[in-house]
């Protein structure tokens, strides 16, 4: 972490928010902005570093040992993304949770050629404000960034903004 950053007692940015709301795009935009090391707790990551409980079919996903990801990534000073983020409790973070518009969500999904089903447990996800309710229950502070009318540069210097006034 930059010592700026650092003389705030803040450790590691976290990045969360539902599929397809813009993490991963934005965690490699904000790393190159700051010169931090990025991790992507994506479904390589879990299988790399044996955190999967296994695979669920009906979902075209995979299980996840919570509990094991906070252990791996408690002491990981970076900029961290991924949706399970908000499931978990980590502590010194700066957290980010991404917002989009549910029918701007559906298209984003659509373009990536997921199933029906698997856009609407996404979409449906968004719409009761999951992510963010979840965050708010591990996390003291949480801050929402609407990505819909945003293309990926002013979604960073939304961000850059946050990080600056903490
Ligand atoms: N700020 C933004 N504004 C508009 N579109 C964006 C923005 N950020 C990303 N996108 C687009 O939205 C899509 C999803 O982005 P991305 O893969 O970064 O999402 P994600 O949150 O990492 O999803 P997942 O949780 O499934 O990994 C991509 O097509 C990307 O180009
Ligand atoms: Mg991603």
């Amino acid at each position: 972490m930059s010592k700026e950053l650092e003389n705030k007692g803040i450790e590691r940015i976290v990045i969360t928010g539902c599929p397809g709301t813009g993490k991963t795009t934005l965690a490699e935009e904000l790393g190159k902005e700051l010169g931090l090391k990025v991790i992507h707790v994506d479904r390589d990551f879990i299988k790399e570093n044996d955190l999967g409980l296994g695979f669920d079919k009906d979902r075209d996903s995979v299980e996840v040992d919570l509990e094991k990801l906070e252990d791996f990534l408690k002491g990981e000073k970076a900029i961290i993304e991924s949706h399970l983020l908000c499931e978990i409790e980590l502590k010194d973070a700066l957290v980010i949770v991404l917002r989009c518009d549910p029918s701007e969500l559906r298209n984003r999904l659509e373009k990536r050629g997921y199933s029906e089903g698997k856009i609407r447990e996404n979409v449906e996800a968004e719409i009761v404000d999951y992510c963010v309710e979840k965050a708010r229950e591990n996390y003291s502070e949480v801050h929402e960034v609407e990505t819909t009318d945003r293309d990926v540069e002013e979604t960073k210097q939304k961000c850059l903004e946050i990080i600056s006034e903490v």
